[in-house]
């Protein structure tokens, strides 16, 4: 099936990112958020985006006018909505909502009535089972992961991920789709993490303890990963990057659902960031204080 009508649901720090990449890569996108104030903050990262987009490209020598149209021409495929049920016409759905299973099976059981019979149903989650969405919709060999990362916008990945009712069909029109967003598709299996989080988020876990332990300062270990590993960002300013909420999220339901695999701990350190509602870049705030994409 040809895709292109898109749907993506939340407008947080990915969803605004994947829905504009979907309208770069030509598709008609509308975004659905739960509230007004929501909605219009990502829409308006989105407008912040794209007029950096334009910038870079009148550095690269583009005609002013030309970058201008190239972006409004973008932004004018996508549309929000606060109504679910305005999916009904979309050849495929992202959801990136929170990382909450019970919110997701939620959801797709919705999207699994709302959408039309054909319709593709992705999800961008960093941690749950594919399988448990696609068991919630209804529609188990039309739901596909597509995992985008942080900052869509400039990471040049996307997972594509296949659980075993997934369809090759599905599969197949999900990875092409990742591949007119302009990213490089991997394949993975719905194992925990998929690939890059399987190895990512274990390793955020130990500095965060190294942290706790007193082994060294966040910005010595920052720093530590960036000079000695040529790694653009070190692991603790990547967990404000990600959200102290969503490594949390990822890291409560592997223990739950994996206690005996030791690579899965929850540090003290990152539950007390939470419950002080120091939440990373996103609230300006988390093992370092932020200035919009800034840490200071
Ligand atoms: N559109 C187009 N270009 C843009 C842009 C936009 N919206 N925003 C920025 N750019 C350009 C900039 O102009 C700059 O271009 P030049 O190199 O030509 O000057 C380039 O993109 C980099 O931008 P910045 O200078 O603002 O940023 P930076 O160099 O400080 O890098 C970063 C920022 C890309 C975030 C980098 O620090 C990085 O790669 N960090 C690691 C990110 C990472 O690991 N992400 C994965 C997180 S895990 C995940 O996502 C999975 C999960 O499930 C949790
Ligand atoms: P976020 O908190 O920035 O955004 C989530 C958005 O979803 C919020 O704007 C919220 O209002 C909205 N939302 C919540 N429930 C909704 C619903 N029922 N319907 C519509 N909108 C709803 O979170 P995020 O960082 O964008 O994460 C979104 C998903 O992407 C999660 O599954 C996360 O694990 C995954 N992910 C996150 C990252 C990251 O680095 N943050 C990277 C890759 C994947």
């Amino acid at each position: 099936m040809a895709i292109q009508k898109v749907g993506v649901v939340g407008c947080g720090l990915m969803g605004h990112g994947i829905a504009q990449v979907a309208a770069q890569g030509g598709f008609d996108v509308l975004v659905v958020e739960t509230e007004q104030g929501f909605l219009d903050k990502g829409l308006a990262r989105i407008d912040k985006s794209l007029a950096k987009l334009a910038e870079k490209a009148v550095e690269k020598g583009k005609p002013a006018e030309q970058a201008k149209a190239e972006s409004a021409a973008v932004r004018a495929r996508i549309r929000g909505s606060l109504e679910r049920k305005a999916l009904a016409d979309r050849d495929l759905v992202v959801e990136a909502i929170v990382e909450d299973l019970g919110e997701k099976r939620a959801l797709f059981a919705d999207l699994g009535r709302i959408c039309k019979p054909s319709a593709i149903l992705a999800s961008n989650t960093s941690s749950f089972p594919i399988a448990e969405m696609g068991k919630a919709s209804g529609r188990p060999a039309q739901t596909v992961g597509l995992h985008f990362f942080n900052p869509v916008q400039l990471m040049r990945l996307v997972e594509v991920v296949k659980a075993p009712a997934t369809s090759d069909d599905t599969f197949a029109a999900a990875r092409a789709f990742g591949e007119a967003c302009g990213k490089t598709p991997v394949a993975c299996k719905d194992t925990p993490g998929f690939v890059v989080n399987r190895l990512l988020v274990p390793y955020m876990v130990q500095s965060l303890l190294m942290l706790e332990r007193g082994d060294a300062t966040a910005a010595d270990i920052d720093a530590a990963m960036q000079l000695g590993c040529g790694h653009p960002m070190g692991p603790i300013e990547l967990t404000d990057y990600v959200g102290i909420d969503t490594t949390l999220s990822i890291l409560e339901g592997w223990v739950k659902a994996y206690p005996s695999e030791s690579a899965f701990a929850i540090p003290a350190i990152l539950e007390k960031k939470k419950a002080e509602g120091k939440l990373g870049r996103k609230s300006g705030e988390g093992f370092y204080k932020w200035q919009g994409d800034k840490r200071l």
